[in-house]
């Protein structure tokens, strides 16, 4: 699989435009990870994956927000929300979330909007979200994950590769990305009717990760795209 740096360039390259094309469509995904979570004034909370900031405003006053992202064009976006909100409290970081830069504890909760499917290892960015949030504080996240519906699986699996370049992975399954986390959520909330989205309340345990990801084979694909997606094998997700 490609690495970090290719997505912090699609990210750069999306910055100018993401607001207009994504902004309304994860709207909703965020408000229900916001309520989630819950943030009371007084707290102090990561977003990782900050992007150009479209949570932040959804905060309520009196919160300490840090925000990181690694594509400064995004983040460029995110300084611009700040000052057009007026928002207080605000730090924003340009920072890897594979290697955070914070002492352990730091916050009572970390969010993740859109975010875990962009990174090439979701494991070990959890293990990082876990680390620097207190024990018993909270890891929310809103994300896409497999449909439920094994048809659509099968879609999402076999244009992973053309998503990928695209910046996002389309085949994270929950139970997988469950497992490798040792994630244990307290609630799952689906945002749109196909469970395309969906929001997770966690409460960190500070566990250890789970085992490495296993992938599963593509079943239902008639055997001409199955012909297809071999071809295309260079394009593959590798580890
Ligand atoms: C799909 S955007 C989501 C942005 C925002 N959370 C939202 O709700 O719109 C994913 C963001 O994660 C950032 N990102 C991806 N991998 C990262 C990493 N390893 N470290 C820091 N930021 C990363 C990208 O630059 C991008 O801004």
């Amino acid at each position: 699989m490609a690495g970090g740096g290719h997505i912090e360039w699609v990210y750069n390259f999306y910055a100018g435009v993401y607001d207009l094309v994504f902004n309304r469509f994860f709207e909703s995904g965020r408000r229900r990870a916001l309520a989630a979570m819950a943030p009371r004034p007084g707290e102090k909370i990561l977003e990782v994956g900050v992007g150009t900031g479209a949570c932040l405003p959804m905060f309520p006053g009196g919160v300490d927000l840090t925000g990181i992202d690694f594509s400064q064009g995004m983040l460029d976006g995110a300084y611009k929300r700040v000052r057009e909100h007026g928002l207080k409290g605000v730090r924003l970081f340009k920072m890897d979330a594979t290697k955070l830069d914070f002492p352990d504890d730091s916050f009572d909760a970390v969010l993740a909007a859109y975010f875990i499917t962009t990174v090439p290892d979701p494991r070990a960015v959890v293990q990082e979200m876990k680390r620097v949030c207190r024990r018993g504080g909270r890891i929310v996240f809103v994300n896409h994950f497999m449909a439920p519906n094994v048809f659509i699986n099968d879609i999402e699996r076999f244009f992973a590769p053309f998503f990928w370049r695209a910046g996002w992975r389309s085949d994270l399954k929950l139970p997988d990305f469950l497992r490798m986390t040792n994630l244990k959520p307290e609630k799952v909330e689906l945002v749109d009717r196909l469970g395309l989205w969906r929001t997770l309340y966690c409460v960190n345990h500070k566990d250890a990760a789970g085992p490495e990801e296993v992938r599963e084979k593509t079943r239902f694909l008639p055997a001409a795209l199955k012909r297809w997606g071999k071809r295309l094998a260079p394009l593959k997700l590798r580890k």
